[in-house]
């Protein structure tokens, strides 16, 4: 399939999309958000891929959910078309890993897109903010349930009711991103760490993201009951054999997703 306002490339068993709506600063129309779902789908299916990075221009990761195309709805419209549930929260089920690499601007939409991955780079020229609030709304695709999650309630607070801008170091003092690495370097980076989660079990890497995710939808003792559940499971694998015979062997292993 042709994109209009994405681009993919395959980079050994890493899919890489690029959002690339330049004159929009990569606003999240819902053309986008369809493509981007198509993109991730496709990358689902396709045994080559083993891991996904997400990322923008040097400019703008994404500059929020596309105003122009916002300012229109009524209640009615919104609610019927299931305005964001519907196109928006592919990346939330995709089961192979997906990394936000931020540069630039991730603002309303686009900082709710990068937390909806599994974890974020980002460029030192990195902003990330929910200014919602200028527009008269609130954020709609997550912002105001993840971002706590993240950051804590004060910043998050702070952050959704004044639509204050957070750079880069802050970002990463906080915990929004895993870490920060010069912008001219943001994808090379993050397709070396996809890379390297490529070369490891695929069955065991959905697990442990889907373990990591618990932590967030249930109690800590559920969680860690959850997590035991898996461990014990993957004595049953022979990657686990193979990782841990490869270790005792001093050699690299060899897994074969079993
Ligand atoms: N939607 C639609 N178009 C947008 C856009 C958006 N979110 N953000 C930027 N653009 C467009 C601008 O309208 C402009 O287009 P024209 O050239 O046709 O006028 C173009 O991108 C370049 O933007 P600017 O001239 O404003 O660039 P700048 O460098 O001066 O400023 C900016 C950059 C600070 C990011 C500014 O564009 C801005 O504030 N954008 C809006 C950010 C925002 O409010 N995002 C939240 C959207 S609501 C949301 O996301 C809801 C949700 O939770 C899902």
């Amino acid at each position: 399939m042709t994109y209009k306002n994405i681009e993919i490339e395959f980079i050994g068993k890493v899919g890489l999309v690029r959002l690339n709506r330049p004159k929009a600063l990569n606003a999240l129309c819902d053309e986008l958000i369809s493509e981007l779902g198509h993109a991730l789908d496709d990358f689902e299916k396709n045994d080559e891929v083993r891991c996904v990075v997400l990322t923008g221009s040097e400019k703008a990761f994404a500059a929020g959910a596309d105003i122009k195309e916002m300012a229109p709805k009524t209640y009615m419209s919104a609610y019927m078309e299931d305005f964001i549930t519907n196109g928006w929260e592919k990346v939330t089920v995709c089961r192979k890993p997906v990394i936000a690499a931020v540069s630039g601007f991730a603002l309303g939409g686009g900082c709710e897109l990068a937390m909806m991955c599994d974890f974020i780079i980002a460029a030192d020229n990195a902003q990330f903010g929910q200014p919602e609030i200028k527009l008269g709304i609130i954020p709609g695709a997550g912002g105001t349930q993840r971002l706590p999650r993240f950051v804590g309630k004060s910043k998050a607070m702070e952050m959704v009711l004044t639509g204050r801008i957070m750079d880069a170091a802050e970002a990463e003092r906080s915990g929004l991103v895993s870490r920060v690495v010069p912008a001219a370097e943001l994808v090379e980076e993050a397709i070396k760490v996809a890379e390297g989660i490529a070369k490891l079990s695929m069955p065991v890497t959905i697990l442990a993201k889907e373990s990591v995710n618990r932590a967030f939808e249930t109690t800590l003792q559920e969680g860690v009951r959850f997590e035991r559940r898996l461990f014990h499971s993957l004595f049953a694998s022979d990657d686990q054999k193979e990782g841990m015979s490869a270790f005792i062997e001093k050699r690299p292993p060899n897994f074969k997703d079993n």
